[in-house]
C-alpha cells in the first residue's frame, strides 16, 4: 500500500476533531488527497452502528457487545474507505482506530488487551497506522470541554474512574508503542498542537519520499 494512514487518539474532549480538521485543510491545500473519518462510523453502515452505541439509553449494553460493535463498524471502515484510499496512494486521518478499542474495552471495561486485539484481527488484519497522534488531557477536563459543547453521550457519561483507566491506559500503551504513537499535550493551544502535527507528519512524508 502507498499511502499514509494517520489516527488521532485521545480522551473525549481532548481535541481530536479540531486537530483533524487542521491537518486535513493543511494537507490538502499541500495538494494531497486526503479522507478523514471518524469511529466508529464513517461509513454508512459503520454510522448505524455508532447510533447503537453512542445511545445515551443503552444503559445496559454488554461489555462484550460493545467490543464486536465498535470491531464490526471498524472492518466495514477498513474495506470500504480505508483501504481502497491507500491503495489509491491517498492521505486517510481517522478519528480514533485500534487503540481506542484496546484502551477502552480492553482497559477500561477490563475485557483484556489481548483478547480486544484478537477480535480487531478479523476487522483490520495487519493494517496498523504509519502515525497515530495522542492528545494528552486530564480527563476531568476533557469532559469539561465536552459539556460545555453539548450534551454528554453514552461513553462521555460515563463515571470519572472510567474516564480515569482511559486516560492511564491510554498512557501504557503509548509507552508499549512510542515508535508509532508521539504523545502531545493537549492543554497547549490549538496552534501550537497543529504545528507539532505538522511537523511530525512531514517528517514521515520526506523520510518515505510519499
Ligand atoms: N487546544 C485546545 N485548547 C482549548 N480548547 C480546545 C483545544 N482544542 C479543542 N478545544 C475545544 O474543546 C472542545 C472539544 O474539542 P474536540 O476537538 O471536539 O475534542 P474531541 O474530538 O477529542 O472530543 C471543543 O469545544 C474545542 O473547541
Ligand atoms: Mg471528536
Amino acid at each position: 500500500m502507498s499511502g499514509l494512514f494517520i489516527t488521532m487518539e485521545g480522551t473525549d474532549g481532548s481535541g481530536k476533531t479540531t486537530q483533524i480538521k487542521l491537518l486535513s485543510d493543511y494537507l490538502e491545500k499541500a495538494g494531497y488527497d486526503v479522507v478523514c473519518t471518524r469511529e466508529p462510523g464513517g461509513t454508512k453502515i459503520g454510522e448505524k452502528i455508532r447510533n447503537i452505541l453512542i445511545d445515551a439509553e443503552n444503559k445496559n449494553m454488554n461489555d462484550i457487545t460493545e467490543m464486536f460493535l465498535y470491531s464490526a463498524a471498524r472492518a466495514q471502515l477498513v474495506k470500504e474507505v480505508i483501504i481502497p484510499k491507500m491503495n489509491g496512494g491517498g492521505i486517510v486521518i481517522s478519528d480514533r482506530f485500534v487503540d481506542s478499542s484496546i484502551v477502552y474495552q480492553g482497559i477500561a471495561r477490563e475485557i483484556g488487551e489481548k483478547e480486544v486485539k484478537s477480535v480487531n484481527k478479523y476487522a483490520v488484519g495487519n493494517l496498523l497506522p504509519d502515525i497515530t497522534f495522542l492528545l494528552e488531557l486530564d480527563f476531568e477536563k476533557g469532559i469539561e470541554r465536552k459539556r460545555q459543547q453539548s450534551k454528554l453521550d453514552r461513553i462521555e457519561g460515563e463515571n470519572l474512574y472510567f474516564h480515569k483507566k482511559v486516560f492511564y491506559g491510554y498512557k501504557k500503551i503509548a509507552s508499549k508503542n512510542s515508535q508509532r504513537i508521539k504523545v502531545i499535550d493537549a492543554s497547549l493551544s490549538e496552534n501550537e498542537i497543529h504545528k507539532i502535527i505538522v511537523e511530525n507528519v512531514n517528517s514521515l512524508i520526506n523520510g518515505r519520499s510519499f
